[in-house]
């Protein structure tokens, strides 16, 4: 069984088209951890290839908000205007598609996934702290997550924390060979709005059998997208991050 992890999609179309042809026929099963919509313009399109290719979902901050699950109110002010935009642009069964999603985090046969922590679907893993609590929260030992938009994660071995890095910018890929006896929390980076430096859409592969998660990095047309979101009216600083990945 081969799995495409994704997450933060966040309405980038030419991200998703982008990373869905650099791993054509490498997967078997799509899961995804979660904020399909938000920031960037094309959240139909993403809610629909979600609904129709994603077999597991988690949903996220930003999709609880568009979805009306959740109020506006810690978003920052550029954040409000695009989940405002969003919910504008989805129709009632694509919204209803975003509030049934479930919380995280959701246990399949070979690893669970969640979109902040395993005690907090909001909350970042950015810190030691929170990454040596999220681990000993963890009910199996292979785990995805997202919302930071930063790819990588944490491992620990006996009572030892590690970090997993992101693919170097000069790489496209980062291969991370699964040792039992260890727990793993797993970021695939996100696809839609990369905060990590890599403006590169950003994801991962998990082979089971092989016991092999690869991280991977694709380029994409971000003026595409830049042009799009300009003329929806988004705000133009949402456009500017996205080509310093920041
Ligand atoms: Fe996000």
């Amino acid at each position: 069984m081969r799995f495409l992890i994704l997450s933060d999609l966040h309405a980038n179309f030419e991200a998703l088209t982008a990373v869905l042809a650099d791993a054509e026929n490498k997967y078997d099963t799509v899961v995804c951890c979660g904020d399909l919509v938000g920031y960037n313009p094309d959240p139909s399109a993403i809610v629909e290839w979600c609904a129709g290719h994603c077999d597991h979902v988690v949903r996220g901050n930003h999709d609880k908000v568009v979805a009306g699950i959740d109020d506006l109110e810690w978003f920052n002010p550029v954040a409000q205007i695009s989940a405002h935009w969003t919910t504008d642009q989805l129709s009632p069964e694509q919204l209803t598609y975003l509030r049934d999603l479930p919380r995280g985090p959701v246990l399949l046969e070979h690893f669970e996934f969640f979109h902040g922590t395993p005690f907090d679907e909001d909350e970042y893993v950015l810190s030691q702290k929170v990454a040596e609590q999220s681990l000993s929260a963890l009910q199996m030992p292979l785990s995805f997550f997202g919302h930071t938009h930063v790819q990588g994660g944490f491992f620990r071995q006996h009572r030892r924390l590690g970090a997993i890095e992101a693919v170097q910018p000069e790489e496209r890929e980062y291969a991370i060979q699964l040792e039992p006896d260890l727990l793993y929390m797993i970021n695939p980076g996100s696809v839609g709005q990369p905060r990590d430096g890599d403006p590169r859409a950003a994801y991962a592969l998990y082979d089971v059998e092989a016991r092999l998660v690869t991280l991977h990095r694709v380029e994409y047309p971000i003026a595409t997208t830049y042009r799009k979101l300009k003329s929806a009216g988004l705000p133009d600083a949402l456009g500017l991050r996205l080509f310093n990945g920041q």
